[in-house]
């Protein structure tokens, strides 16, 4: 049995690669800051509020050292949790919102996934880090100056440490950007709610709904798990993929 440590396994996403790990007999905690709706024997949640950077972190690492890893094969960290706002242009942003945005989406995962590869090896065991990540990590897009930069960042430390672990011939630890392409959830309504003054592109995500051009997450996590658990299967050697990549491969 392999262990999943899911953030922002309340919804979206998040919830299905929680349903998909848990249907493949596999243990998941979750981590977020509301509670799934679900519930199973082998699925923990521990309310976690990413916002609030180190001390949250310190709080789950506590919990993960008094779980006995030693049982599980593998363990995989699915960096998940994030969140949009604030947009619009940098005169008008909230410095608040700014450092709420920047601490769940970047710093707090970056410091999670030093505490899993350090517990990780201390227990011997392989750990795969797969961050969500987005294609506005490779673009700017007018009006999202907070989550472009944050998933670029993402993106970096995960090439960064991909390059580092390949010098120091570290196999023990995987590590990936992936890009999910443009998922049918609740932040694609926060996303359709803003005014244009804000997110000049509006309309075209308005648009991707009506003509229903979103992936649903259920599919996507599917992929998602199956690429934690068998990534030789995709025959892919970058740590920077993309949902495209992974459907060619399952095609
Ligand atoms: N939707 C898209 O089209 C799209 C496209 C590209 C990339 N992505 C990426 O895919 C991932 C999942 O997105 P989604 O669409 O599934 O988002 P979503 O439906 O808005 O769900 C976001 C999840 O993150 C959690 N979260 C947010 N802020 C948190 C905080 N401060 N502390 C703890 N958990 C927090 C939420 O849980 P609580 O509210 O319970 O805390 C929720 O479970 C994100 O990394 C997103 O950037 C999404």
């Amino acid at each position: 049995m392999d262990l999943f440590i899911v953030t922002g396994g309340s919804k979206g996403l998040g919830e299905q690669v929680c349903l998909k790990a848990l249907q493949q007999g596999h243990q998941v905690v979750n981590l977020s800051r509301s509670r799934p709706s679900f519930k199973s024997p082998n699925f923990k949640h521990i309310t976690a509020d990413f916002s609030r950077g180190l001390g949250t972190i310190q709080k789950i690492e506590a919990v993960l050292e008094n779980l006995d890893l030693a049982s599980f094969k593998h363990i995989h960290l699915i960096n998940n949790a994030a969140l949009i706002n604030p947009v619009g242009s940098l005169v008008d942003l909230d410095l608040s919102e700014m450092n709420t945005h920047l601490v769940t989406n970047l710093i707090s995962p970056v410091l999670l996934s030093q505490v899993c590869a350090r517990l990780a090896a201390e227990e011997k065991k392989p750990l795969t880090i797969f961050n969500i990540g987005s294609g506005a990590a490779f673009r700017p897009i007018s009006g999202w100056s907070m989550y472009c930069s944050s998933k670029a960042g993402l993106k970096m430390f995960t090439e960064n440490t991909a390059l580092d672990l390949q010098n120091s011939k570290n196999k023990k630890i995987r590590i990936y950007h992936f890009s999910p392409g443009v998922l049918d959830t609740q932040m694609q309504q926060t996303i359709r709610s803003f005014k244009k003054k804000d997110f000049p592109e509006v309309a075209n995500f308005k648009k991707l709904k009506t003509d229903h051009q979103l992936r649903q997450p259920a599919d996507v996590a599917d992929l998602v798990v199956r690429f934690c658990l068998e990534p030789k299967k995709f025959k892919t050697q970058s740590s920077v993929i993309s949902v495209q990549d992974l459907e060619k491969k399952v095609r």
